[in-house]
């Protein structure tokens, strides 16, 4: 099971921007602990930021094929970006939304998530900890995939014996 971690604009400057709304932690270091969470529970992670809108549609779009699940920041494009928001309805594969920052107690041009609709849920709030958070959704639904699968499998190798 893999999962890609996609961060949008200015997330590369975490730990020195707005530390009263992001905190001093560094991207890096979140990555570190998310990392640990992956080879804990067996899962391969692979992180990428960009601050382009149309990288995050490439990366997206290369997850298909590639990943069982996405966690996507996607920053200041959350609430303007209609081309993420394809692109997520476009590779059917399950997308966790987080942000650090509790966006509905923010600016009111925050407050809406154009990408809301098309991902599978959206953590909001808990600085740091949203990405774990994160990791716990997409894992639980990485393995409910999995699981579901190895079933339909499972009952057409059944279907197959009994038809013989
Ligand atoms: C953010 C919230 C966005 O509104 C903002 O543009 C960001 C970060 C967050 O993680 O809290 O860059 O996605």
């Amino acid at each position: 099971m893999k999962v890609v971690v996609i961060q949008g604009p200015n997330l590369n400057m975490l730990g020195h921007r707005e530390q009263n709304i992001y905190g001093p932690m560094k991207l890096e270091d979140i990555h570190n602990q998310m990392k640990s969470f992956a080879e804990q529970n067996g899962v391969e992670i692979e992180f990428f930021q960009s601050n382009l809108e149309g990288e995050i549609v490439d990366k997206l779009q290369e997850c298909l094929g590639e990943a069982n699940g996405v966690i996507l920041n996607a920053a200041a494009y959350t609430h303007t970006s209609i081309a993420i928001r394809d692109a997520i309805a476009a590779i059917q594969i399950p997308v966790v939304e987080v942000h650090l920052s509790n966006i509905y107690q923010r600016e009111e041009f925050r407050h809406k998530s154009l990408i809301a609709p098309v991902c599978a849920g959206q953590i909001t709030g808990f600085g740091p900890f949203s990405y774990h958070m994160a990791m716990i959704a997409i894992t639980q639904i990485m393995s409910e995939m999995k699981a579901r699968y190895e079933a339909e499998q499972a009952q057409q190798a059944q279907q197959a014996l009994q038809s013989k």
